[in-house]
């Protein structure tokens, strides 16, 4: 198959090609489109055949569901069952945002695209492009990140090209993402709240609305053998550059002597900022705050693979704030492999 590239900056500028993206989504194809967070692989959340060719492309495993975005929050009720008073509270704090409720779904949501639970992921994201392209739909849009499974979620286009072209439609160039992670993911569909991915919206912000807010066990340890996880896509080995990697938990000294240390070949260092200057390895830079960090991540991830990285070294980033999202999608990327100096 052929896939188109659609340059869109400005979705009033770029109207024509917000509009062929629709007539796309509408017509069962699949787009690669940007948001705040990481960009998309849309298709029609109402049309199973849609939703199921999400998989295909992108070889994701069935059992994982994908999140329903929509662009108005009266659009809401019409794919959950209920809308619970923290939902409501949620979303007048962070919608339109990077932020993804899970709730009891209604009919009309395919199984395809919950993988069979009686819960579907909603999130009403704020990037410009993306959301004209919804709305310009009329659908709600089943959207997990745009890349191969396995491999870092895309933060611009060209990544979203290298995974993806001859598999979708198309693929919307909406620029670098902000955020750089994917959305935080909160379930209300139980009792208690509960945290099942950290986001750029953090657990203090969570907490800050609804009170207490559980984490799940999965955010900041490796899953147990055998234990099945609250949400699926925590179980995969997700995120993982091909190089190994290795974090590192340490003062910037530490890290320096440490790696400086090390012998072989195509070793290489993932730093936060200053202190690489006194590393005798290549190294890429993440960052000083955990925003940056959050931002450049999965590039960085991306470009190490490109640059034949075959060891990583990588500063630990702090669990706290934005920072937790960053530490989570590190570690798994390094596999929970966590050395302290
Ligand atoms: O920022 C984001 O959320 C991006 C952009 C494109 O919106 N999307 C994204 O989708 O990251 P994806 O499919 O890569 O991640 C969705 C996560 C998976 O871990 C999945 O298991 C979980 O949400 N999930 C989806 N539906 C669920 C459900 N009903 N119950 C529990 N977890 C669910
Ligand atoms: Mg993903």
């Amino acid at each position: 198959m052929e896939t188109i590239l659609l340059r869109v900056r400005d979705p009033q500028q770029d109207r024509e090609a917000v509009q062929r993206a629709a007539v796309i989504l509408r017509g069962g194809g699949l787009v690669a489109i940007p948001t705040e967070t990481v960009y998309g692989l849309a298709a029609n959340a109402l049309d199973p055949a849609a939703a199921a060719r999400i998989f295909q492309a992108k070889n994701r495993p069935p059992d994982n569901p994908l999140i329903v975005h929509i662009e108005a929050l009266g659009d809401l009720p019409k794919i959950v069952r209920y809308v619970p008073h923290k939902a409501i509270d949620l979303a007048e704090a962070f919608w339109p945002g990077p932020l993804t409720m899970i709730l009891p779904k209604r009919e009309v949501i395919p199984d395809v695209v919950s993988a069979g639970l009686d819960t579907v992921a909603v999130r009403f994201p704020s990037h410009p492009v993306g959301a004209a392209i919804i709305r310009e739909s009329g659908l709600p849009i089943a959207a997990p990140s745009a890349n191969l499974a396995g491999s870092p979620s895309p933060t611009n286009a060209r990544r979203c090209v290298e995974d993806l072209s001859g598999r979708v439609e198309a693929i919307v160039d909406g620029g670098p993402c902000q955020v750089g992670v994917e959305s935080t993911v909160i379930t209300l569909a139980e009792d208690t709240p509960r945290l099942l991915r950290p986001g750029f919206i953090t657990l203090e912000q969570l907490c800050g609305v609804l009170g207490d807010v559980a984490v799940d066990n999965a955010v900041l340890s490796k899953l147990e053998e055998g234990v099945k996880p609250s949400s699926p896509g925590m179980k995969y080995k997700h995120y993982a550059p091909k190089a190994r990697v290795v974090l590192l938990e340490g003062s910037a000294e530490e890290f320096v002597r440490f790696v400086n240390g090390q012998h072989g070949k195509n070793i290489w260092a993932l730093a936060f900022g200053p202190e690489a200057s006194g590393l005798k390895k290549p190294y890429l830079l993440m960052g000083e705050t955990p925003e940056e960090q959050a931002q450049r991540l999965f590039e960085c991830l991306r470009e190490l693979d490109d640059r034949g990285a075959e060891l990583v070294y990588a500063r630990c980033p702090k669990k706290t704030g934005v920072g937790m999202a960053v530490f989570n999608r590190i570690a798994r990327a390094a596999a929970f492999t966590i050395q302290k100096l």
